[in-house]
């Protein structure tokens, strides 16, 4: 058995003593129950590295108070009877104790008890339009089960640390290719680091870029997921309206706009209103952030779902300057579960991530890197996305029509054209509130668009995410949806 306990040559107390009221306060609470076997004196001295004689007496004392007891051939056992007296440990914490102990949390720790900082967990519904989820039930999971199989048979090195924290060699070159067909993204396998999602990049960028009280400018509205990461790491945030073209770029050259370090952008698909950001608004962006000497984070979440129209070349690949991070992630077209994403990076910048993504976690996971690296290199990337985009246009379709055959010019259907989700916006005279509460309540989930903004939210916008659900639910949650709003 083993019994891990702590003992410490350098103080006065004798090691017998220790070993006695180590195992004493390991029974009082709890953590050795009664008739629970004790390690051997010789194992446990082995373990300690102190001498057997030594631990005999610790146990010596412990049998002559009553904590222990020993059967001929068995060993020795904590007490089956010990007295309750004995046994009247300190309650656990309440957790409202925990909160309020004495010890001091950093800045960091302190802006995570910030109540705009937490995750709000989304109510479980029996049809729920959250965004952002992949139709899990069309992943081709027996490949990817073969693909893990092939590389945990023949490669034990997918056990070890990586003398490359940049992540997988074979699988940065299979990004970047993908990169620059798919993305006219603009790089080479030696500016890519591999991340857990997009989200530790966002982290990474914030602490390696921002010191606290920087200004970080973002799309009003834009993703919570990065602005928490920016506000969690001091920085302050400048709110930019977007309109049908996505972010107004003159909004950045006012009177009252401050020295900003970096910009957040989600160009292929405006996070949440599905705008894309239209080619003469890209070069001013550039241009701007050339000027202004701003880097550029370029979010490309889910570029890959566009619907009847060509795909827009990302930010990157119209870049000159090194002005543009770009974020990538496998959450949307794969699965969020695998925690899989890249960065872009100019070149000077490579190192410093590469190390802080060392100190962050060592290296993402290398089974799953290589399973990956398969799964692009034999083309089911690419298939599975060809396949998941035909197969949401269909889905976006039955919602388009669903909503306007139940609301008809009650609802207008914005940045329906690109993503897993889109935005409604719809002229009632309920509240956002009463809309998700009554939706609940019809087995519905549905998010309200106001949490995304920063500046005031003009309310009665909801964002309707579909990739993950059939058609036949898609309509019967519109159906419970217009009874809660048209019935009201
Ligand atoms: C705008 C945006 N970026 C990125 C992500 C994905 O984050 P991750 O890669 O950390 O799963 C999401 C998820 O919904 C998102 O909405």
């Amino acid at each position: 058995m083993d019994f891990v306990i702590t003992i410490n040559s350098h103080v006065h107390t004798p090691l017998h003593r220790q070993v006695y009221e180590e195992l004493r306060q390991a029974i009082l609470s709890g953590r050795l129950a009664p008739g629970q076997k004790l390690p051997s004196t010789r194992s446990l001295a082995q373990s300690l590295s102190i001498s057997r004689a030594t631990v005999t007496q610790g146990y010596e004392q412990l049998l002559s108070e009553g904590y222990l007891e020993t059967t001929i051939g068995s060993g020795t056992f904590v007490c089956r009877q010990l007295p309750d007296d004995l046994l009247q440990t300190p309650p656990i914490e309440s957790t409202s104790q925990v909160t309020n102990s004495p010890i001091s949390l950093s800045a960091y720790g302190v802006s995570l008890t910030e109540r705009s900082l937490f995750r709000l967990p989304e109510p479980e519904a029996q049809i729920s339009f959250s965004y952002g989820r992949p139709a899990f039930d069309k992943f081709p999971l027996h490949v990817w089960r073969q693909l893990l199989s092939r590389h945990c048979r023949v490669n034990t090195d997918v056990l070890d640390y990586t003398n490359n924290s940049m992540g997988d060699q074979r699988l940065r070159e299979a990004i970047a290719a993908y990169l620059s067909r798919s993305r006219a993204v603009k790089c080479s396998a030696e500016q890519i680091i591999i991340i857990d999602g997009s989200q530790q990049g966002l982290d990474l960028i914030t602490r390696l870029l921002i010191n606290r009280g920087d200004w970080i400018a973002v799309e009003d509205p834009g993703y919570l997921g990065a602005r928490r990461a920016f506000l969690a790491n001091g920085a302050r945030l400048f709110p930019v309206s977007v309109d049908e073209s996505g972010l107004l770029v003159t909004n950045l050259t006012t009177d009252i706009t401050p020295k900003i370090k970096l910009i957040y952008v989600t160009p292929s698909h405006q996070f949440p209103t599905g705008a894309l950001l239209s080619l003469p608004r890209r070069l001013e962006l550039l241009a701007w952030a050339h000027k202004s000497e701003a880097i550029i984070i370029e979010d490309d979440y889910d570029s890959e779902y566009r619907y009847g129209q060509r795909p827009i070349p990302a930010l990157q690949g119209l870049d000159h300057r090194n002005s543009v991070i770009y974020v990538g992630t496998f959450s949307k077209v794969l699965f969020p579960a695998l925690r899989l994403g890249y960065l872009v990076l100019p070149h000077t910048l490579v190192d410093v991530f590469t190390r802080a993504k060392w100190l962050a976690d060592r290296q993402s996971s290398l089974l799953e890197q290589h399973a990956l690296t398969d799964f692009i290199n034999e083309g089911h990337l690419e298939r599975h996305i060809r396949r998941m985009r035909s197969l949401y246009d269909q889905r976006r379709q039955t919602l388009v029509k669903s909503l306007a055959a139940h609301f008809g010019d009650k609802v207008t259907i914005i940045g329906e054209n690109a993503g897993m989700h889109l935005m409604v916006k719809i002229n009632t005279t309920l509240s956002d509130q009463e809309i998700v509460q009554g939706a609940a309540h019809l087995g519905v989930g549905i998010n309200a668009a106001h949490s995304y903004y920063l500046k005031t939210s003009p309310g009665s916008e909801f964002v309707l995410g579909y990739a993950e659900l059939n058609e036949q639910k898609i309509q019967d949650g519109i159906d419970r949806l217009a009874q809660i709003i048209l019935n009201s």
